[in-house]
């Protein structure tokens, strides 16, 4: 069906608009560590294959300035952007230029280069102007819609409605495939692994397991799929060494898997510059776990040094200490994309840790030594207990953390401490368990209840601050099962 490129300019703002106004309250900012990774790997697809610009990620600022001659989002035109902070769908979809990407995506994008074959993709629908196409099936109401702003002048609201239903109708199976082919060549011109795509849509079909995900329902994912994908990759190949863009590169780009953050790479480089792993510390919930993090530590040292001190008061002091820190470090790896922010991520992860495991084991042999003295008997205390079993996981999880990623020869190379990585995971956030655990029972200790009054209610309420914070930022899908 034939849409002139004017009226298409006028269906691509109304969709903006109509997306703004959808997704408004979720959009991520445009200075988001998120957003700005999103739209430097959109910016180098689209440059890459000569597709035109990203304008702007700042919502009042895109959509504005297009050529009303020519169809956004092709040929040298501009493209929008938005990243909907939802990590419960796993979702992208363009519609005229206009590319719009969940944040539940991500974690089944992986890596940069899985982000690429996502957003390729969703490129390559807006190149083979399949927003165009599929409205083949509402044909009537286009040229009604059409007919009647020509003739008016006037919109009646009727482009919005049109765009509405725009993101409702899924492409159909031979737009998938040419989807497909294209965002393979798009990926592999930017210098993207292509066999990141299979992989992709592998993992996204693997996920499915009964549930429903969004991208599926618009993308199905089928056994044959990846195999058409996967014979696509000899012509992508051949794509990304054409590409002038990729000329100099010494080997191909290997994708930054989730099996990588403790596994450092010779040859990686810190090219992210923008990334900035502090601001994982404060957004989105981050900023909850914060506000449970320091009102207990801040309540244990103000109600310690209250007190009169003793060789005794350094374990709660050193204790909260290392759970600060520990906190801390967790966050900050939540989340973490590309290869570069793994790696600057694996290593501040790992001083803040070894600073926590130093306080925190201080903080033991010290009461140890106290309650000798004292001639009190070890770990009669529910308090105690948990504490010690935390301490003995908090070892092994050191010891682990250690060999993966300083001598992965010890448990038979960097492929085997790859492997291992998922547990570590799972058990990092076992620890957390645990940690809150130790700290609820503490307030039923006699010193804990009767000299520092801090209550169970407060660590109970800390303790939800800090679970709210943590737990919508865990991606179950980086636990590799
Ligand atoms: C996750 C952090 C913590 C761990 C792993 C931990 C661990 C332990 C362990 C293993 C003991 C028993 C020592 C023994 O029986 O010889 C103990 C005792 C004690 N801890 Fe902690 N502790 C932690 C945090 C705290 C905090 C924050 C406070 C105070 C606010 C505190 C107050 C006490 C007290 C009063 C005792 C002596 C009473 C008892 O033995 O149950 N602890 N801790």
């Amino acid at each position: 069906m034939d849409i002139n490129p004017k009226f298409e300019t006028k269906m691509a703002d109304a969709t903006y608009r109509e997306l703004l106004q959808t997704y408004q309250g979720q959009l991520l900012p445009p200075d988001h560590v998120l957003t700005r990774h999103i739209a430097r790997v959109t910016s180098r697809l689209l440059e890459s294959s000569n597709l035109g610009t990203l304008r702007s990620v700042e919502p009042h600022k895109a959509g504005l300035g297009r050529t009303e001659d020519v169809a956004p989002g092709v040929g040298g035109r501009e493209w929008t952007l938005m990243v909907v902070h939802d990590d419960k769908v796993p979702n992208a979809m363009t519609a005229y230029g206009n590319v719009v990407v969940f944040t539940g995506i991500l974690p089944i994008a992986k890596d940069e280069d899985g982000l690429a074959a996502v957003l390729g993709h969703e490129i390559g629908h807006t190149v083979a102007r399949h927003t165009s196409e599929r409205y083949s099936s509402s044909k009537f109401l286009i040229i009604v819609v059409q007919a009647l702003s020509a003739l008016t002048g006037i919109d009646f609201g009727l482009t919005r409605m049109a765009s509405t239903l725009l993101l409702e109708l899924p492409n159909n199976r031979t737009q998938e495939y040419e989807a497909d082919k294209l965002g393979l060549q798009i990926m592999a011109k930017a210098c993207y692994d292509p066999q990141a795509a299979p992989a992709m849509f592998q993992r996204l079909g693997q996920l499915e397991g009964g549930r429903k995900f969004d991208f599926l329902s618009t993308h199905p994912i089928s056994d044959k799929r990846t195999k058409e994908l996967e014979a696509l990759l000899p012509e992508a190949y051949e794509a990304r060494a054409a590409s002038a863009a990729c000329a100099g590169m010494a080997k191909p780009r290997m994708g930054a898997g989730e099996t990588e953050p403790l596994l450092g790479r010779t040859d990686d480089e810190f090219e992210d510059v923008d990334f900035n792993l502090w601001t994982n510390l404060i957004s989105g919930p981050a900023f909850m776990a914060q506000i449970g993090g320091v009102a207990l530590v801040v309540a244990i040292w103000a109600s310690i040094f209250m007190h009169k001190l003793s060789l005794f008061s350094a374990h709660p002091l050193l204790n909260s200490l290392g759970i600060a820190l520990l906190l801390e470090s967790t966050l900050m790896l939540q989340p973490t994309n590309t290869a570069a922010q793994k790696r600057k991520g694996a290593i501040v992860h790992s001083i803040l840790n070894s600073i926590a495991f130093l306080a925190m084991y201080s903080a033991f042999i010290i009461v140890i030594i106290a309650k000798s003295r004292k001639h009190e008997h070890h770990f009669t205390s529910a308090h105690s207990v948990f504490g010690i079993i935390t301490y003995i996981l908090i070892l092994m999880q050191a010891t682990v953390g250690m060999i993966q990623f300083y001598f992965p020869s010890l448990v038979g190379g960097k492929e085997k401490a790859k492997s291992i990585y998922k547990y570590h995971r799972i058990s990092g956030y076992i620890i957390f368990v645990f940690i809150i655990m130790t700290a609820i029972a503490v307030t039923y200790t006699d010193f804990v209840a009767h000299v520092l009054k801090i209550r169970t209610w407060f660590v109970v309420l800390c303790s939800a601050f800090v679970l709210a914070g943590v737990l919508p930022r865990v991606e179950p899908t980086k636990f590799g099962f």
